[in-house]
């Protein structure tokens, strides 16, 4: 089965083409980063007109570097939610659009279920059951996966994800959206034991995550550690970067590694923006190696948004026999632990529920 995946949930536009037989034939990505960078945040109205400017160029390209033509589809599968609704809309009314002309079905996909089988993509590919950590900029939360669409929330941020305090604290310390890798290469030459943070509600049993008073204490270092101009020196500000990123790498670790005990599984999936991050990568390494598990994640470039994941995770749910109604639906908030087993009963219209 071929299927043209489309993600347009926030700033970057994605399409790729997978097929359930030979695995991943293109993929294309148009990131927003600088044309949001000088608002230092995702402008939504801005972020929808450029979907719309970049969405269908993008499909020919996928098409052409796979050596396909549209007609050579079998199915759409774009991100139906959750995301910023303008943004969604586009992806969700040109795959559909695009499935009514072609006459073949058509299928919204959850964002996080894509960026939680993303791993799928990669040459050692986990398999259920296992603990997944999903870091990004809207998401922290470690849920049990025991197959396609059976998650049981474990633990989730009560505040800001993690992703979202990496580019608070980078704005703070004077740095671009987005502002976690920025964060991550200004640690690569910082001491990070020049300051002691916190690692929030580590201390207190459960798998909850809370962001938001590192967030204070950095604003309080950074404020602290000006000189009279309120100028911060490179070696202070990559300091305070190596502190920051390593309070968030161990409270994400150590939550990580309860999970898996509490479970007792064996493996360990990161997703999302944030599980880009090495020194996450690095620190759960470890863990695991302790726990006798495993470690999975995808390349980069599929950590971060991308149309492979929509491609892959719509092929999945369309090969079990779902599919979406001619209906355009969204949906901006949508807990991940409301989808339904892959291939089973559907609520009338398809695969979304509400
Ligand atoms: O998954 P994603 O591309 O978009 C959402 O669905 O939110 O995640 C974006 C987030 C941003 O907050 C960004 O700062 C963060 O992922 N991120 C990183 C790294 N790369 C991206 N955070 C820390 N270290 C990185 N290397
Ligand atoms: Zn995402």
């Amino acid at each position: 089965m071929l299927v043209l995946g489309i993600e347009t949930s926030c700033d970057e536009t994605g399409v790729a083409l997978y097929d359930s037989e030979k695995g991943l034939l293109g993929d294309a990505l148009y990131s927003q980063v600088k044309m949001h960078a000088e608002y230092g945040g995702v402008v939504p109205e801005l972020a929808s007109r450029d979907h719309v400017r970049k969405l269908i160029p993008l499909i020919r390209e996928v098409c052409q570097q796979a050596d396909l033509q549209l007609s050579d589809l079998d199915a759409v599968a774009y991100t139906s939610g959750p995301g910023l609704i303008g943004a969604l809309m586009v992806g969700a009314s040109t795959g559909r659009a695009l499935a009514l002309a072609l006459g073949i079905p058509a299928i919204g996909v959850h964002h996080m279920e894509g960026h939680l089988l993303a791993p799928m993509l990669e040459e050692s590919p986990p398999s259920f059951p296992f603990v997944a950590l999903l870091v990004s900029g809207g998401h922290t939360q470690l849920v049990r996966v025991d197959g396609i669409g059976e998650y049981e929330l474990l633990g989730e941020s009560l505040d800001d994800a993690a992703g979202e305090a990496f580019d608070k604290a980078a704005k703070m310390m004077g740095m671009d959206y987005p502002g976690g890798p920025l964060i991550a290469k200004a640690a690569q030459t910082g001491d990070s034991s020049a300051y002691k943070f916190p690692r929030p509600m580590t201390d207190r049993p459960g798998l909850d995550f809370s962001f938001s008073g590192l967030k204070t204490f950095t604003l309080n270092t950074v404020e602290a550690a000006k000189d009279d101009e309120g100028k911060l020196d490179p070696q202070t500000l990559s300091n305070i970067a190596a502190a920051f990123e390593d309070a968030v790498v161990d409270t994400l670790a150590i939550k990580c590694k309860r999970a898996l005990q509490h479970t007792g599984f064996k493996q360990l999936v990161i997703a999302g923006g944030v599980s880009a991050n090495r020194k996450l990568r690095e620190k759960l390494d470890e863990i695991v190696r302790k726990e006798r598990s495993g470690l999975f994640y995808a390349r980069p470039a599929f950590c971060t948004d991308n149309g492979a994941m929509i491609a892959y995770a719509g092929c999945q749910r369309l090969m079990a026999g779902e599919s979406t109604g001619l209906a355009i639906q969204t949906r901006p908030r949508w807990p991940m632990d409301t989808l339904h087993p892959l291939g089973s009963e559907q609520p009338e219209g398809g695969a979304q529920r509400g």
